[in-house]
């Protein structure tokens, strides 16, 4: 098979690598005001979460911890039923730590509202959570976000950590994926 160009199988870039960059060095602004004098704990969500993680850790200038969770939503197909189950959990006692969660993309909420309430009954100082994406329009659950990078349509978007089925993670925009991907054309039978 001819290795396919990455952006060829798409059909938009919604958000392009310098507005990412831009707009994480804003945030990570925010989060050293925020944070001034606290020692910060941040908890990445497996795998989604690691671009922003790694990029937005490093825009920090104070000496920050990392940790990270895996967890998994029950549920059929690409919907997300709010049943969640911890695949990896933290190696980090929460007590008494300021922790914001790292996040890709909040979509329904379901699993961040879950995923809040969980690291809340572990006694830390406070939990707040940065996610690079949020579409407003999928909403099931109100949470909090203190910190936001876009909001996006409610379309599946890839890259920058985001993947359809494993692949696209290594795309450096987000973009929108296009249908001949996930549902290849028939060739016409005669
Ligand atoms: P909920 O609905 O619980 O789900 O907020 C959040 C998780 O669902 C995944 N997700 C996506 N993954 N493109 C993706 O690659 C998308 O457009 C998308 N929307 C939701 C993601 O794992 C996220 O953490
Ligand atoms: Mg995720």
């Amino acid at each position: 098979m001819e290795p396919r160009d990455i952006d060829g199988d798409l059909t938009e870039i919604l958000i392009e690598e310098e507005q990412i960059r831009d707009r994480l060095a804003e945030l990570s602004r925010r989060i050293e005001d925020d944070y001034a004098g606290k020692d910060l704990l941040l908890v990445g969500v497996l795998k989604g979460a690691v671009m922003v993680m790694a990029d937005l850790a490093r825009e920090l200038k104070h000496p920050i911890a990392m940790d990270w969770m895996a967890v998994s939503s029950y549920g059929s197909g690409t919907a997300s039923s709010g049943v969640v189950r911890i695949l990896k959990d933290l190696d980090t006692d929460l007590t008494g730590r300021h922790v914001l969660i790292v996040e890709d993309i909040i979509d329904s909420g379901l699993t961040l509202s879950w995923l809040l309430a969980n690291l809340n009954s572990r006694g830390p100082a406070s939990v707040e959570i940065c996610a690079l994406l949020r579409k407003p329009e999928a909403a099931r659950v109100e949470i909090d976000v203190k910190y936001v990078g876009f909001e996006i349509p409610n379309q599946f978007v890839v890259g920058y950590g985001l993947d359809y089925a494993e692949k696209y993670r290594n795309l450096r925009s987000v973009g929108v994926l296009a249908s001949h991907v996930y549902a290849p054309v028939e060739p016409a039978t005669a």
